[in-house]
């Protein structure tokens, strides 16, 4: 009978993005061994229709569970609002969504706007009106979408003038003196913590949601007698993209190892 611990853990999201969960997720659980979709030949999902973010989400699903993987890691808050829902209505298998880290930071009681940075559809669906409905009335919530981040992210872009610039742009309507944190809601954002402070200043909490779903991860897979404690030789993980092209693996690459040389990035 086949060892259901040994299987993968498929982890997938519109493009680069995921890849800062998967990151999380390798150092959490180095034994594991990881499939990764990005889907950058239909990013940016943020500003599409959630029906087509659902089946785009679902097809994904379906390459992964071919693969045969024991679990999946949406790692995008936009296919989260879209299609959790449906994608654990049509799989057996444990499937982990994100969503905005809104809670932590209304916890640590702010004084100022808690800023959420995340897809205009993440901001719009029912899943983060629910958030609202929980938090808006304990803090200053402002929703900014950020769209152009994303391009640049899938371009490749982290640092430098041409991203401040685009950041600057977004918080433009924003006294940043009022801000006591920004909560990035999106997971392409997590890469661009620097430069979010190189703009906004040291002062400004920084709070996503990785930890949380790596652990959470976890715990699911702990609680299912799923979790494989053999490690082997480095890190097993098999990239894949719908762009179907040399540089996005290499570009994914990159990503990972930037992800992973920043501790506590
Ligand atoms: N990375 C995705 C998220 O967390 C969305 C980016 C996109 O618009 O494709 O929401």
């Amino acid at each position: 009978m086949k060892d259901e611990r040994k299987l993968a853990i498929g982890i997938f999201d519109s493009g680069m993005g995921g890849i800062s969960v998967l990151a999380e997720t390798i150092k959490f659980m180095p034994e594991e061994r990881y499939i990764y979709y990005g889907d950058s030949g239909n990013a940016p999902y943020g500003v599409k229709a959630p029906e087509e973010v659902n089946n785009l989400s679902k097809n994904i699903c379906e390459f992964l569970i071919d693969r045969g993987v024991k679990a999946i890691v949406v790692a995008c808050n936009t296919a989260t609002s879209a299609a959790i829902k449906d994608l654990r209505n049509t799989y057996d298998i444990p499937i982990i969504g994100m969503e905005p880290a809104l809670k932590p930071a209304v916890e640590k009681k702010p004084e100022g706007k808690i800023v959420v940075m995340a897809t205009s559809m993440t901001l719009k669906e029912k899943k983060f009106s629910r958030l609202m409905d929980k938090y808006g009335q304990e803090a200053d919530i402002v929703k900014l979408p950020c769209p152009k981040l994303v391009e640049l992210v899938e371009e490749g872009i982290l640092e430098g003038e041409r991203m401040e610039e685009t950041i600057r742009e977004c918080f433009k309507d924003i006294d940043k003196d009022e801000i006591s944190s920004v909560v990035l809601g999106c997971t392409h954002y997590i890469f661009l913590k620097d430069s979010i402070r190189n703009v906004l200043g040291d002062k400004i909490d920084i709070i996503d949601g990785n930890q949380g779903t790596a652990r959470h991860l976890k715990n699911i897979l702990e609680k299912k007698g799923l979790l494989n404690k053999e490690k082997g030789e480095g890190v097993d993980l098999e990239l894949y993209n719908s762009k179907r092209n040399p540089e996005i693996i290499d570009l994914s690459r990159k990503l990972l190892e930037f992800c992973l040389n920043k501790l506590n990035f």
